[in-house]
C-alpha cells in the first residue's frame, strides 16, 4: 500500500477519484447520505483544503488506482463549537489553550476494505499531525459505524462526552498526541 499526500491545487484527477468514492460510501448505511454530486464534494473539499495546516492523504493500490482517503485541518475552539453544535465552553474544558486537528473524513472503497488501507491512512496522518506539534486529535463517528469505531479505537482514540447536535447517533472522539 502506498500513501500519498495530495497536492491537491495541481491533482484535478485526484479529487475526482476522491470525490467519486465519497459518493458511493456515504449512500451506505448508517450515512444513507443520497445528496453527494461529484461537484459537489470537490467545491466543499476546497473549501476544507483552505484550512489552516489542512492535509488530504489518498492510499494507492500498486501505484495507480485510489482505494481511500482521509482529510482534515487544525481546528479552533469555535470550529469545534461550530461543527458540534455543542457548547464552545464544553470544548474550552478538553483542549485548554492546546491545539487540535479535527479529521474531517475517512473512507475506503468497499472493494478494497479490511486490506489495512483505513488504518493505514489514519496512521499516516496521525504522524503528520504529530509533525505539526499539535496537542489533539478529534474526529466523529455514528455509534452504528463499528468498522470506524473499531479503527478509531485500535488507533488510540477514545469516545468523548459530546454528541453531535444535528445528527443525535454521532459521536466525538479524541486522541492526544
Ligand atoms: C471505516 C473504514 C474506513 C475502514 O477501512 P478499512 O480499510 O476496511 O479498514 P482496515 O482494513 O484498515 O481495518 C483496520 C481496523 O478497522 C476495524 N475494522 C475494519 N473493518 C471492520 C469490520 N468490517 N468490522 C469490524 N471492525 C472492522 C478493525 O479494528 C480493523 O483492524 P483488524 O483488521 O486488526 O481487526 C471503511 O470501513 C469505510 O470506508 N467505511 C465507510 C465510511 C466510514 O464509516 N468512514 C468513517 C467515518 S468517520
Amino acid at each position: 500500500m502506498i500513501v500519498k499526500r495530495s497536492r491537491w491545487e495541481k491533482e484535478e484527477s485526484v479529487l475526482l477519484k476522491v470525490a467519486e468514492i465519497y459518493c458511493k460510501i456515504w449512500e451506505e448505511p448508517p450515512w444513507n447520505e443520497y445528496f453527494w454530486t461529484t461537484d459537489r464534494v470537490i467545491q466543499d473539499l476546497h473549501k476544507e483544503l483552505m484550512k489552516p495546516n489542512a492535509v488530504l492523504l489518498y492510499a494507492l493500490e500498486k501505484e495507480e488506482r485510489i482505494t481511500g482517503f482521509t482529510w482534515g485541518y487544525e481546528a479552533s475552539i469555535s470550529d469545534l463549537s461550530d461543527i458540534s453544535g455543542a457548547f464552545y465552553s464544553q470544548w474550552k474544558k478538553i483542549v485548554e489553550k492546546k491545539r487540535i486537528f479535527y479529521i474531517d473524513e475517512l473512507g475506503v472503497d468497499r472493494k478494497y476494505r479490511q486490506c489495512g488501507y483505513g488504518l493505514g491512512l489514519t496512521q499516516e496522518l496521525l504522524k503528520k499531525i504529530t509533525s505539526l506539534n499539535i496537542d489533539y486529535a478529534t474526529l466523529r463517528t455514528d455509534i452504528k459505524a463499528v468498522s470506524a469505531r473499531n479503527l478509531y479505537k485500535k488507533t488510540g482514540f477514545q469516545e468523548i462526552n459530546i454528541t453531535d447536535a444535528e445528527h443525535s447517533d454521532r459521536t466525538y472522539w479524541l486522541k492526544e498526541l
